[in-house]
Formats: structure tokens, sequence, C-alpha cells
């Protein structure tokens, strides 16, 4: 089991600026990783920006949950093995709430379909390590600062990388660059639509070097707040508490976390909380965003930098991977067939799934967090909700069905 963070690689295959590519890829978070892979085994050349260095990426704290079609896509683009080796497969998870557990079952509800657990910063540094092994470019400390021309068959990304300008000739830009990146911005205002909502909760995440005390994610709503427990493998948990938006980490020495996560997840019987030491702390707000359309001109936006959910579904990594398996095939039949329906019909498909991600993560959410602006008979409808979920076989095949991912077009 080797981490190919701790590969020899150059950290960028070339100390000199490329100047010209087919595709300019924004970004070296999954989205932009995983798309340059796709392109690569198309054999579409493309060249990938990167803001930070390679340290800063492959450590990033993120989600972990896979949907059987990102753990296909994640194959088909070379970079399976270690996730076949090492990712936990999950057929469902449990639902908390009155001091009772519910199962929810995933292939019995959802045609067989199960998760993966196998966290993101992993994807990340297999990806990277997988580029870099293949020789194609990919440059750390790269800031693209502008995107120009997007209404042309060449448009142009100028960025800073190594103490200089440079810019980079495309056939296509694609903004993998996440939520505060330019690709965004750099659409005419009058051709962007945005939809937002914030919650007034934010998650306290902590990682914890402690057997997880379960076998399935466990799901809690809590008069006290919602929490939920994940783990990253068999020796490694992650677990979240619903806190305050302007909650801040310092308020949360070790044994609160660990107090209040014995309280929100009491259970009726047998049932006991491990602690551990915790590894790492951070809070993340909570917010849906849609940025519409996905595409103006030769400018596509992918992932984050086009929208963001909650992660009570734990969506965003899905759907950044949905975006750019659509994107890779278009780009694939552009270059192959100069067929253009694919690149036509992108932001229609891809915001189609995004608006159903968004509409299942705002549900999840929604249903499992207290929120203190609703009045007792709101909170109770959200009850009988979460009930309906825990004992219905229809209303469970909603959660299984959304939760798994469904078929990619
Ligand atoms: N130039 C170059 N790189 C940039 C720029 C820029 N101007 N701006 C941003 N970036 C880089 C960031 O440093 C980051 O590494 O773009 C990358 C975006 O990566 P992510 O934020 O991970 O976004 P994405 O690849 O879309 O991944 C979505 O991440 O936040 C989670 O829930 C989300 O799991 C989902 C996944
Ligand atoms: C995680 O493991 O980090 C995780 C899992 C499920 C979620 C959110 C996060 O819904």
């Amino acid at each position: 089991m080797t981490d190919p963070s701790l590969s020899t690689e150059p950290i960028s295959i070339s100390a000199l600026a490329p100047g010209r590519t087919r595709v300019g890829i924004i970004g070296a978070g999954p989205a932009g990783l995983l798309l340059a892979q796709l392109l690569h085994r198309a054999g579409v050349d493309a060249v990938v920006l990167e803001a930070r260095d390679r340290t800063y990426v492959e450590h990033r704290q993120r989600a972990g949950l896979l949907e059987q079609n990102t753990v296909d896509v994640l194959r088909a683009a070379g970079a399976g093995a270690r996730l076949d080796r090492e990712g936990l497969i999950h057929d469902g998870v449990e639902l908390r709430f009155d001091r009772r557990s519910h199962r929810v079952d995933f292939p019995s509800l959802a045609d067989g379909r199960r998760v993966t657990i196998y966290a993101q910063t992993e994807i990340v540094k297999d990806l990277i390590a997988l580029r870099l092994e293949e020789g194609q470019p990919l440059l750390f400390e790269a800031v693209a600062q502008e995107i120009v021309g997007i209404d042309t068959d060449q448009p142009v990304i100028r960025y800073f990388h190594a103490g200089a300008e440079h810019t980079l000739d495309c056939d296509f830009v694609v903004a993998c660059d996440g939520f505060h990146g330019i690709g965004r911005q750099s659409l005419p205002e009058h051709a962007l639509t945005t939809y937002s909502r914030e919650y007034p909760f934010a998650w306290l995440g902590i990682l914890a070097e402690v057997p997880p005390s379960c076998e399935e994610l466990i799901y809690a709503r809590h008069e006290r707040g919602f929490a939920l427990h994940s783990m990253r493998s068999e020796h490694v948990s992650r677990l979240y508490l619903q806190v305050a938006p302007d909650d801040e980490v310092e308020n949360w020495p070790d044994d609160r976390i660990w107090d209040e996560l014995e309280l929100r997840f009491a259970v009726e019987g047998d049932w006991k909380l491990e602690r551990g030491p915790i590894t790492e702390k951070s809070i993340t707000p909570m917010r849906s965003f849609v940025a519409e359309p996905m595409r103006h001109g030769r400018l596509f936006l992918a992932g984050d930098a086009a929208h963001i959910v909650p992660p009570t579904g734990a969506k965003g990594l899905n759907l950044a991977a949905a975006d750019v398996t659509l994107l890779a095939r278009a780009l694939d039949d552009w270059y192959s067939r100069t067929d253009a329906t694919g690149l036509d019909r992108y932001s229609d498909r891809a915001l189609r799934r995004v608006w159903r991600a968004q509409h299942f993560s705002n549900w999840m959410t929604t249903m499992l967090h207290p929120d203190p602006r609703d009045d007792a008979f709101t909170a109770r409808l959200y009850l009988s909700q979460l009930d309906y979920v825990a004992t219905s076989s229809a209303a469970a095949a909603t959660l299984a069905e959304n939760y798994t991912g469904l078929p990619l077009e």
C-alpha cells in the first residue's frame, strides 16, 4: 500500500511554462485532475494549472463517499487500483432519532447499488501521481489570472508561474477552479444566473485516530443538533457536529467534542462511541449554490466552480466527477468526429443532475438538522418525514436511489 504522495516524482514535469494546448484546465482538485486524466486516455492533450502547491492540494480534508458512477469513472481513468484495494464498500446507512436506530439498505432499494468510502485526499494523490508518471503537464503554483477570448475559437489563459507571466493558447478552457476561482467570474455578467441558499448552521468536522464505532455511517438528528459518524479506514474515524455558523474551533476542546457527539448519538440498547486522539478539526459553512449556464462560448465550468451542495447528501465530489465525465466524452466526440452535440448539450445535461443533487442535499439537510429558525410545528414535520423514511420502503427508496447516485445519462 504505497502512498503516492511519498513518490519522488518531480512536482511539475516542466520547468518551462507550456504555451499551447487543446484543453486548458484551471484547478487541480478532483474535477480538473479527473478531466485531464480522462482526456489523456482519449488522446486529447490538456494542461492543468494549479494555484497552490502539491502538498497543500494533497492534504486538503474534504468528503470521501463515492457513488458507484464515481468509482466506475475513476477506474476508467486508470485511477482505480488503490481505491479497489483500500476503499470500504457500504451497503447502507443508519438513521438515528428519538434514541432509536433505523437502517436503510441500499442494494435492495436501489437496484443493487452501493457506495464506497475513499477519501478525496487519496483520489487527488492517486490522480496527481498518475499524471506525473505519464509525463503529462500539471503545473503547481501556477495562478490563472485572466481568461480572454472565450467568444473566439482560441481562448487564452493568462497565468503567473515561476516568477513570470505566461499565456496558454487553448481550443477550450475548462474552469475547475472551485467556488472562489476566476472561471465563473469570466462569463459576461448578463450571461450568468446564480441561485443560492445559506443555512443557519455549519459543520465542525474532526479526524480521529480511533476505529469507527459503527460499520456503516450514522446520520443522527437530535434536539441539540445533527451529528454524523463517518470513517476514513478501519483505524481512522471522521465525525461531524452541527454548530452555529459563527462558531470557532477554539471553542471546541477535544473532550467537549466527544461529550457532545456522545449525547447526540445516544441510543437505546448497547452502543458505545469510542474516543481517540483528534488529529484535525475544522468548521465548514453550509451552502447551496448553482451558476447557470455551465458554458459560455469556449469556456466550460465544472465542479465547485459551478455548484456547491451542503455535505449532508455527500454529493459534492460525485457531482464534480459527473460533470467531467460528460465533458470528457463531449470533447472526445469533438476531437475524434468533429461532433459538437455533447459540447452543446453539456450545460443542460450537467445542470439536470446538479438540480437533482441540490434537491436531495437540501432534503437531507433540512430533515436532519434542527433549524434554530423553525417553530415547533416545522420541527415535528421533519421528524415525521424522518420516521417515514425510516419505516416505509417507498420513502427509503428515495433516499437510497439518490444517495447511491442515479445512473449517468
Ligand atoms: N488558478 C489556478 N488554480 C486555481 C485558481 C486559479 N486562479 N483558483 C482556484 N484554483 C484551484 C484551487 O487551488 C483548487 O485546488 O482550483 C482547485 C479547485 O479544486 P476544488 O475546490 O477541490 O474543486 P473541484 O475540483 O470542483 O472539487 C469538488 O471538492 O469541495 C469539494 O465538495 C466538493 O468534493 C467536491 C469537490
Ligand atoms: C465524510 O466521510 O466526510 C462524509 C460522509 C458523508 C457525508 C458527508 C461527509 O454526507
